[in-house]
């Protein structure tokens, strides 16, 4: 039976245990380059000393009025490579595999002059007025994206993470609220999310697996719900995801059905039905820094790997920390053996 601890294989990402550090962005690009710097260096690293298995980098935008703020990571110019490969191999001597999700923030990006989007509706009274991206423009950031997913292989990331979640530009294009377009790209809303994919696939070596975090549902009044994300889903599986990262919500005010994320585990359902309707690997997220609680969701057979994100932002040792309350085998760095002592 699996557990927390038991490695996990998907294509050729071979993980030493089932944990993973989320995407979190750290607003701390501070020369506002898009450049990772020392902070970020240090934040990974010592997560990766810390124990987790799997390191997803942060949302790393595919131009620069696609980041929510100047403060983000980007890798829309190759002068952005060389700082992230330096966190992807300084992990990797820790033992750690690493992803990076890719992004676009699309109408949620507050420091772009004028924020593009599939359609000019603003997210709220507080955010800018989007512009809608012509046909032609929605192709080009396709490309966009392609051109980060070559940059992130050049900087030795073991996956890639496309973001399709949170109300960012890809869910911004599935979302019936949020795209109101005519041409192709409104007609079928999954076909920008799609061809993004594909891009990204055609770029990635054959071994290497491809992630897609989604929100499985909706909090807005009259938001879709996990039967519509289960349909997508399979589009974007039919277009190469090899494992769902299932998260949700995001794209707007909180609807009447209040606002999400005060339960522990309260997106596991979620990440649950998306696995058993596709038959795909899924990662749970979302408050599960109880251990106990993250064990059962492997051992239940509810996900695949468990993401750990606050918890982990309040202590780089959770992975460490968790193997020792389960009383789980867990190479602990020689350095702290002493801290870590059963
Ligand atoms: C500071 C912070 C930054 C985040 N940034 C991102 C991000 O860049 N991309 C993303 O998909 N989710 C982001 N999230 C969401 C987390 O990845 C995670 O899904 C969420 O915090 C729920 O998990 P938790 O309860 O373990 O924290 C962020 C969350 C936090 C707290």
């Amino acid at each position: 039976m699996n557990d927390l601890f038991t490695p996990y294989t998907l294509k050729g990402l071979e993980m030493k245990n089932r944990i993973v550090m989320p995407p979190m962005c750290q607003y701390s690009v501070e020369a506002k380059d898009g450049i990772a710097t020392d902070f970020h260096y240090q934040h990974y690293v010592s997560r990766a000393i810390g124990g987790a298995g799997f390191i997803i980098i942060e949302m790393t935008d595919v131009e620069a009025d696609g980041r929510i703020s100047d403060y983000d990571l980007g890798l829309w110019s190759d002068d952005q490579i060389p700082a992230i490969k330096r966190i992807v191999d300084a992990c990797h001597q820790y033992g750690a595999k690493v992803g990076i999700q890719i992004a676009h923030a699309g109408r949620k990006a507050e420091d772009a002059e004028v924020p593009v989007a599939p359609s000019a509706i603003a997210f709220d009274e507080n955010y800018k007025q989007p512009r809608a991206l012509s046909t032609e423009e929605v192709k080009e950031m396709v490309e966009k994206f392609r051109k980060a997913v070559q940059r992130a292989i050049k900087a030795g990331v073991d996956a890639i993470e496309i973001h399709g979640a949170h109300g960012y530009l890809i869910h911004q294009f599935h979302s019936p609220l949020t795209n109101k377009r005519d041409d192709e790209y409104g007609q079928d809303l999954t076909k920008f999310g799609r061809e993004v994919l594909r891009a990204a696939k055609e770029e990635m070596p054959a071994d290497m697996p491809l992630m897609m975090r989604i929100s499985a549902k909706e909090y807005v009044e009259d938001g879709y719900d996990i039967e519509e994300s289960i349909e997508f889903a399979k589009k974007y599986q039919e277009a190469g995801v090899d494992i769902f990262d299932i998260s949700s919500g995001g794209e707007g005010p909180i609807g009447a059905g209040g606002r999400p994320g005060t339960h522990a585990g309260y997106q596991v359902p979620l990440a649950r039905e998306i696995k058993k309707a596709l038959n795909v690997p899924v990662i749970a997220v979302g408050r599960l820094d109880e251990p106990t609680l993250a064990n059962a969701v492997i051992g239940n057979e509810e996900a695949d790997l468990i993401a750990v994100g606050r918890g982990m932002l309040g202590n780089p040792y959770w992975a460490l920390e968790a193997s020792k309350k389960l009383n789980k085998e867990t190479e602990i760095p020689k350095q702290y053996a002493d801290g870590f002592r059963r």
